[in-house]
């Protein structure tokens, strides 16, 4: 019983690992996670943004370029300039760029805690085109909520990464057990149809002591 429970928990450990490590920031406009990596780099522009122009209301928008700095009146090396109300305004520099993953959604941050933009990035595998859209100005967190969608946004994954090896190895652990399991089970102990799974008394009454436990 004791195995199983040390072998259970180091699965779920395992398991954790190579599923949920998020996107860790390699430059400014690229991230790297156990499933791949995240590069915005072909988008880049080196003349001016990339995405100028991305409509907030009637004469005030948004310009965007990833990775590489460009200047405009009063936006001076930044990734993102907003033009509103005839003046030019900083909405943050390539060096404030931060990644972030919510609910396996990748987003980048720019600009500083009390005002900029968080970029959320959506993966179109096939895509020809990238757009940037401006979704809204979150009030509370003064920052504007865009979208860019494109190609580029997506996890890309170079042959095996460590994620998916772990996950091989967890699927190959996983089927040794219960397949080996189920012969000891039939071959030493002549057991029938649910016995056959090993530890299938842990594994039966598992989902009701972990309720337990999160209840304490
Ligand atoms: C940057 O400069 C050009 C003029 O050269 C202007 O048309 C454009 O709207 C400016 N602003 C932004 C935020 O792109």
């Amino acid at each position: 019983m004791r195995e199983a429970l040390i072998f259970g928990s180091a699965l779920t450990f395992l398991l954790c690992v190579s599923l949920s490590t998020s996107c860790v920031k390699v430059t400014s406009c690229s991230c790297r996670s156990s499933r791949g990596l995240l590069d915005l780099s072909p988008l880049a522009s080196n003349n001016g943004p990339r995405f100028p122009h991305a409509f907030i209301s009637k004469n005030s928008y948004i310009s965007y370029n990833p990775c590489i700095a460009f200047t405009n009146a009063t936006c001076k090396s930044v990734a993102m300039c907003k033009f509103f109300m005839g003046l030019h305004e900083t909405v943050g520099s390539q060096n404030s760029a931060r990644f972030i993953e919510e609910d396996g959604e990748i987003s980048i941050l720019y600009g500083t805690n009390n005002w900029g933009a968080k970029l959320v990035l959506r993966c179109i595998p096939h895509a020809v085109d990238s757009s940037l859209k401006v979704l809204k100005f979150d009030v509370r967190n003064k920052k504007y909520i865009l979208q860019l969608s494109s190609k580029y946004a997506c996890l890309k994954s170079k042959g095996l990464n460590a994620g998916s090896i772990i996950a091989i190895i967890l699927a190959v652990i996983v089927a040794v057990y219960l397949f080996g399991g189920m012969l000891y089970m039939k071959c030493v102990h002549d057991a029938h149809r649910m016995q056959l799974i090993p530890h299938v008394e842990f594994w039966r009454t598992l989902p009701e002591r972990t309720k337990v436990h999160i209840s304490d």
